[in-house]
């Protein structure tokens, strides 16, 4: 059986009680490829409301988790707290919690860990600075960021990978369809060797930066490009066409 194809929608700090129910009514009249696995993100405070105005086959994901069970843990949500509410994903380690929260790598792997032990599907977030590439790091940066995860789970059955250039987001400015697929392809060697050839076979790897209804159809046309996580353009009606840019 092949990937599925995913398109993920993460809305950052944005939007307010309308604006997201307008987002979800949209998501929930609109015919959407039924070969396309379709997950959003709202900000925290909306995960329940999204949750109960999505229609069903379309999943929730938060956009953070935390790796305690519970406790005094001023501002964090657990991922039993998460499963309470119905959410059955999680975005893990995004460039923006990376650089402006200093996440590290060992934090973003045992947060990922807490969320696949506890049932959670993981959108796992890696990616390279502009001055990392152009330093030619690309490879070895995301590759570190995904070792640290690779170090505590072995089990990469509910890991998604959105490979995202830092220099790509919010930026208007898309990697070339050689350039993700390129990156991509080290990515599923990397996992064939240092977690299992079944894992390189079956793990989603999808593309994030910049991702529009405009350059969606050409990324989706390579090998490795399993999908998306979508950001500024998942607020828009335009989220609609990229869900559907493999129909
Ligand atoms: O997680 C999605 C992301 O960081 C890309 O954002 O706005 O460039 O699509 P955007």
């Amino acid at each position: 059986m092949g990937r599925k194809f995913f398109v993920g929608g993460n809305f950052k700090m944005n939007g307010t009680i309308s604006s997201i129910k307008g987002i979800i009514d949209n998501l929930n009249n609109a015919k959407l490829d039924p070969e396309t696995e379709v997950v959003i993100a709202p900000p925290s405070a909306y995960l329940l409301l999204a949750r109960e105005h999505l229609r069903q086959g379309i999943e929730v994901a938060a956009q953070n988790v935390f790796d305690k069970p519970n406790g005094a843990f001023t501002g964090e949500i657990s991922v039993e707290q998460l499963k309470d509410l119905g959410i059955t994903w999680t975005l893990v380690g995004h460039s923006e919690r990376r650089v402006l929260l200093q996440e590290e790598d060992s934090f973003v792997a045992s947060k990922t860990k807490a969320a696949v032990d506890g049932g959670l599907g993981v959108i796992l977030c890696c990616g390279e600075s502009l001055e990392q590439r152009e330093a030619g790091k690309t490879i070895d940066v995301v590759t570190s960021q995904l070792k640290a995860v690779a170090d505590k789970v072995s089990d990469w059955s509910k890991i998604v990978i959105a490979y995202e250039p830092i220099w790509a987001i919010g930026t208007g400015k898309v990697a070339t369809t050689e350039q993700a697929q390129e990156v991509h392809a080290e990515i599923r060697e990397w996992l064939k060797k240092e977690v299992s050839p079944e894992a390189a076979d079956n793990t989603r790897i999808l593309y994030g930066g910049s991702v529009s209804d405009k350059n969606c159809v050409d990324l989706t046309k390579q090998p490795d490009i399993d999908g998306f996580l979508v950001g500024g353009a998942s607020l828009k009606p335009a989220f609609i066409d990229i869900i559907n840019s493999k129909m």
